[in-house]
């Protein structure tokens, strides 16, 4: 049974996550998409809002026969990656410029927690310059974002701005 965790802010979750996922899952038995609770940061939407669309979406992905948990986590990702029992932290990288910052962080997880391996994996090149960040910029200018974030996401988006959230 290998598990692994796939963590990360989620804010939103766009298709290249869920590319990541679907690739995930053709090495692993089981991934816990695992949400980061951090205080410092103002978010679009709630920890819990991202977790009912993460469930959403996860519903239409490609998994064969890996098993997908959402979850969320707070404090150092090795301590919570140990408490599960994953084997792995898998991490997307979509240019030169993610790996520095993911390096460091794979390699100091390494020192943490030497019996957790980080995976690093490539999204598809369609994804390969969209993130949650930019997403959301667009989003607030007024720009679609079809074919960058699931239907959903985009609709949840309009509904939180609507309610001037
Ligand atoms: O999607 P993100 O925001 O780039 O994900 C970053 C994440 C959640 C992987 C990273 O911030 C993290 O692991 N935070 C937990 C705290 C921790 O373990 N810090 C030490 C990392 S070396």
């Amino acid at each position: 049974m290998r598990r692994a965790i796939y963590p990360g802010s989620f804010d939103p979750v766009t298709n290249g996550h869920l590319d990541i996922i679907e690739r995930g899952c053709k090495l692993f038995d089981e991934i816990i998409i695992a949400i980061l609770i951090n205080p410092e940061k103002r978010p679009f939407f709630t920890i819990e809002e991202r977790r009912q669309i993460l469930e959403e979406v996860l519903k239409g992905i490609e998994r064969g026969t890996c098993g997908l948990r959402v979850d969320n986590f707070e404090g150092l990702l090795v301590h919570y990656a140990v408490a599960q029992q994953a084997h792995a932290i898998v991490r997307g990288i979509r240019a030169i410029s993610d790996y520095e910052y993911e390096l460091q962080m794979a390699l100091m997880n390494r020192r943490l927690e030497p019996s957790i391996e980080t995976v690093f994996m490539m999204p598809a090149e369609k994804y390969s310059y969209v993130s949650s960040r930019l997403v959301k910029e667009v989003f607030q200018l007024g720009g679609e974002l079809q074919g960058l974030v699931p239907p959903l996401v985009e609709q949840r988006m309009k509904e939180t701005r609507a309610t001037g959230q």
